[in-house]
């Protein structure tokens, strides 16, 4: 992003004020080289400490097929979280060993269809197995664990390890669930944990990998099992507020590396491939909302309206998540408290208030909504018929849009009123 001498602000080298007469608003706009050079960053710092680095893209977190060709070109596999979106991965053409299904509390039809698909199934509880060896004994087999702490910088919201986690295998049944896959007959493993997302402190990373290599090198050696990989998740955060520190991701990586490379040797394992899953590290803070102001209504405190509500950004109103705004054309202009809100009849959709923005904030001005490229329009909802908003790429200058803004069709396509409630 770029605000110009004319105070015009520019994703990539495409004005907001141009995107949004193409596309209309409220747009979300993904900058493609700067999803490049995060996936780029964060590899070669990796692969710099520990060159057997693969990355898997967590497609949840924006799961646009454009976006995700980005990162598939880039040479990433892809962590699916269900079964569509192993789907979404065949779409970009990977399948096999290029994907890991991470589900969670799954169904029979999900270990089916999962199963069926050919990727590999990282399971979240030993009480799975049974039911996965119904159909089968899969050639290789990871385990979800959880190492018993987890961390975020968003609260607890997003806190995926530790005592209060759904997720994981219990690190007490690390080596029972290891024990009873070789014994089904497995014959290759690997290792996943997922212990929190958003994390700028480099020590956290490498703190949660000695936690995981100790459970599972202990499983490794009593076992005499060989792990092909061990995926440490994802995590990586980015600075949502200004003042926040950026992730010295060349820290995280030398971090990780020194406890990976100490434990392969002390439980005396067969050096692993080294994998991770970050998803808000390479799209978070390439992708930005434009949206409109309509509303400045002078109330107890001023309100300024516009259409990007929690409809179409959760975080603010389901996390507390603070994202930054910038005011087309009015940056350098004074500022005092506002509030801002989107258009939902639900008052968490006040999700800015007293915030220091331009005073003359005006109908008609173009907001620009930073970090808005991780779990923003993946969260997005319909809620108070309120349709998902469209989304556009800009590479230099060049812009296209790639997904349509739903309309009333998309809205009502899906229902089917009975005959009989048709009649009076
Ligand atoms: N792998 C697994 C198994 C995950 O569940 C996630 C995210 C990731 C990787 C990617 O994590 P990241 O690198 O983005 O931290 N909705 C929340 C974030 C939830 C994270 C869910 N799992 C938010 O808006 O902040």
């Amino acid at each position: 992003m770029e605000i110009r001498d004319n105070g015009q602000i520019y994703l990539e080298g495409v004005s907001v004020e141009e995107l949004a007469s193409a596309y209309g608003t409220p747009l979300y706009v993904y900058e493609e080289n700067r999803i490049r050079a995060n996936y780029r960053r964060a590899l070669s710092a990796f692969r710099k400490y520990y060159p057997d680095t693969r990355f898997f893209y967590a497609i949840k977190a924006n799961n646009n097929l454009a976006v995700a060709n980005i990162l598939r070109q880039e040479g990433a596999g892809i962590d699916a979280a269900s079964v569509n979106e192993i789907l979404l991965a065949k779409e970009l053409g990977l399948g096999g060993e290029d994907v890991m299904f991470s589900g969670n509390f799954l169904s029979d039809d999900d270990i089916k269809q999962g199963l069926e698909s050919g990727v590999i199934f990282n399971l979240d509880d030993l009480s799975l197995l049974p039911r996965v060896l119904k159909h089968g004994v899969p050639e290789m087999l990871s385990f979800r664990v959880n190492p018993g702490y987890g961390q975020c910088d968003i609260g607890a919201f997003v806190c995926n390890a530790g005592p209060d986690a759904k997720f994981g295998v219990h690190p007490d049944k690390v080596l029972d669930a290891y024990r009873a896959a070789k014994e089904a007959g497995v014959k290759r493993f690997g290792a996943h944990m997922m212990p929190g997302s958003s994390i700028r402190d480099p020590e956290y990373f490498g703190y949660v990998t000695g936690l995981l290599m100790d459970l599972i090198g202990r499983a490794g050696r009593e076992l005499g099992i060989d792990f092909e990989f061990i995926d440490l998740g994802g995590g990586l955060g980015i600075p949502y507020k200004h003042e926040d520190s950026v992730l010295d991701i060349d820290a995280a990586a030398a971090n990780v590396a020194k406890i990976f490379k100490e434990k392969i040797a002390e439980y005396g394992l067969k050096p692993p491939r080294l994998m991770m899953e970050p998803a808000r590290y390479f799209v978070g803070d390439a992708g930005y909302i434009i949206g409109r102001v309509h509303t400045v209504k002078d109330s107890y405190s001023r309100i300024i309206g516009t259409d990007v509500g929690m409809n179409i950004l959760a975080r603010p109103a389901l996390y507390g998540a603070y994202h930054h705004i910038y005011v087309n054309g009015r940056e350098q202009e004074e500022r005092m408290p506002l509030n801002l809100c989107g258009q939902l009849c639900e008052n968490t959709d006040l999700w800015v208030r007293d915030r220091m923005l331009p005073k003359g904030t005006t109908e008609g001005d173009l907001i620009v909504v930073e970090n808005g490229g991780a779990y923003g329009y993946a969260m997005s909802y319909q809620y108070n018929g309120r349709l998902r908003c469209g989304e556009a790429l800009v590479n230099g200058t060049q812009h296209n849009l790639i997904r349509r803004a739903e309309t009333f069709q998309d809205l009502i396509g899906l229902m089917n009123v009975p005959e009989y409630l048709k009649r009076n």
